[in-house]
């Protein structure tokens, strides 16, 4: 089996392990607690992303690789890549996610919102190879990324990037959540 249909199978089977955990019920922390444990097991397998293919280069900042999604753009599964230093303001997903480290070094900042004020930092967690995060749809965090090494891991979100639309960033400058559009020009890694 070449690392192309490896890795399709092995995602296959990291989805359909979080479908299982997901239920017919609302997403819970627990349940999130559940998928970050599958998600890990797919980011240890550094052997089926290799930079040939999920790398990113030097004059670019971040790339997306779609890795799965269904019709309806439920479970969408990406390889995040990007170039360090890097920062990513306060923000919501609008759905929930969970993040596990494959390679580089970054730092996840977790805040409390109030209505309409600066988002107030209640802790921070590193996110390296081995480790991960998970995320409610109101759950707002910030990023930054350090160390030498390119920044490489995966991201599950209950909903495709694509339709997302209500997803608010923290302007600093203005001191006000501003609504980002969705993210667009994410490179297709699914099955052919
Ligand atoms: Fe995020």
């Amino acid at each position: 089996m070449s690392v192309e249909q490896n890795r399709h199978a092995e995602v296959a089977k990291t989805i359909a392990r979080v479908r299982a955990i997901c239920g017919s019920g609302d997403m819970s922390r627990d349940k999130l607690g559940q998928i970050e444990e599958v998600l890990l097991e797919l980011a240890a397998r550094q052997d089926l992303f290799p930079d040939s293919e999920f790398g990113i280069p030097t004059d670019e900042k971040i790339r997306l690789y779609r890795l799965a999604e269904d019709p309806d753009g439920g479970f969408a599964l990406y390889l995040h890549a990007a170039n360090v230093p890097a920062e990513v303001a306060p923000h919501n997903h609008a759905t929930w996610a969970a993040i596990a480290g494959i390679g580089g070094e970054e730092t996840n900042f977790l805040y409390e919102r109030t209505n309409g004020d600066a988002p107030v930092l209640t802790g921070q967690r590193p996110i390296r190879k081995g480790e991960s995060i998970s995320l409610m749809p109101d759950d707002v965090h910030s990023i930054r990324a350090g160390g030498t090494e390119p920044l490489k891991n995966l991201h599950l979100y209950g909903l495709a990037m694509e339709k997302l639309h209500d997803r608010e960033f923290w302007d600093a400058k203005r001191a006000v959540w501003t609504r980002v559009p969705p993210t667009s020009g994410i490179i297709e890694r699914r099955s052919a």
